[in-house]
């Protein structure tokens, strides 16, 4: 089993992706830990702890960073609702799966203690990475790969061209994607196309319990419109850990746009190399879709 990290918002999309990483059998999650993102650190953690209580799974949670390294918070409220979890009445939390301890010295202990390197894998912005980089460096050679969502080639979806992960925390991200630490960028080129449509939110209702569950958070999720189809992000960052040959891929360099009055917290993917700087990051590019709706609806189907 792969043991990882997963460093989450929940957050709709992120409250799928636990439950398919909760669910493999491929992966060991060493620990969860919480970072504001779509909601306030509090609801967040809360949210995770909830989930864990309705999975009946004992994974330790360490609550991170509640703001930004620099910029004011940002969240996404209108797309995950107030809680950041509508739509479904969730047993009341375990609280004793809450560590006492800070989200990063969680992360540095899980790290140091593990006998085969850690893969983390954060799906919310990425402040708690940045701050373990920054007060741990020595934990580097022990993280094998950062597999985050967030970033995107193209177009955002929180500014013009800045993807909600990055732009919550830009800093954090130029901190995260300039350790030298291998990371793969599984943003919103893959993101816009993992969709899930009525017919298949259908089929989870009557699924399972995680399925119905789901289904239920659906009905909210950026307000009920599901014609276009839902876009599952975070259920990607997983999918790739899973089964990257579901992915077409490319190394390259990326940096982030910090003081661009249009463009901060852009993923500046040099896919031409006309920065002339060595590869950092190994973005993704596209998705087999029909092979991730296959996985998405399998990975669901396990989750009883
Ligand atoms: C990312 O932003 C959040 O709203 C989602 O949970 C996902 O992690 C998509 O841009
Ligand atoms: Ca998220």
């Amino acid at each position: 089993k792969r043991p990882i990290i997963i460093d989450t918002d929940p957050g709709i999309d992120d409250a799928v992706a636990l439950a398919a990483a909760l669910y493999s059998e491929e992966l060991d999650i060493k620990l969860i830990t919480t970072v504001a993102g779509n909601v306030s650190l509090d609801k967040v953690t809360y949210n995770t702890l909830r989930l864990l209580q309705f999975f009946k799974k004992e994974v330790p949670v360490a609550a991170g960073a509640d703001r930004p390294l620099m910029k004011e918070p940002i969240d996404a409220s209108n797309v995950h609702g107030e809680t950041g979890m509508d739509g479904y009445a969730f047993p009341e939390p375990n609280e004793n799966l809450l560590l006492e301890e800070h989200a990063v010295n969680a992360m540095y202990k899980t790290i140091i203690q593990s006998n085969e390197p850690i893969t983390l894998v954060p799906i919310g912005p990425l402040t708690n990475i940045a701050l373990l980089i920054r007060l741990y460096p020595e934990v580097k050679v022990n993280i094998k790969e950062i597999v985050l969502m967030g970033g995107s080639t193209t177009r955002g979806n929180s500014g013009v061209m800045a993807e909600f992960n990055i732009h919550a925390d830009p800093e954090a991200a130029k901190i995260v994607f300039h350790s030298s630490i291998p990371i793969v960028m599984v943003g919103l080129d893959v993101g816009w196309k993992a969709l899930v449509y009525p017919e298949d939110s259908e089929k989870l209702k009557t699924m399972n319990k995680t399925g119905h569950m789901i289904y239920h958070l659906f009905q909210k999720y950026r307000g009920g419109s599901m014609k276009k189809g839902l876009k599952m992000y975070d259920s990607c960052a997983i999918a790739y850990l899973l089964n990257p040959k579901m992915f077409t891929v490319e190394e390259t360099y990326v940096d982030i746009e910090l003081t661009g009055s249009l463009t901060a917290g852009c993923t500046v993917t040099d896919l031409k190399g006309y920065l002339n700087k060595p590869n950092n990051v190994t973005v993704c590019l596209d998705i087999d879709e029909k092979l991730f709706k296959h996985w998405f609806l399998e990975s669901l189907q396990k989750c009883n």
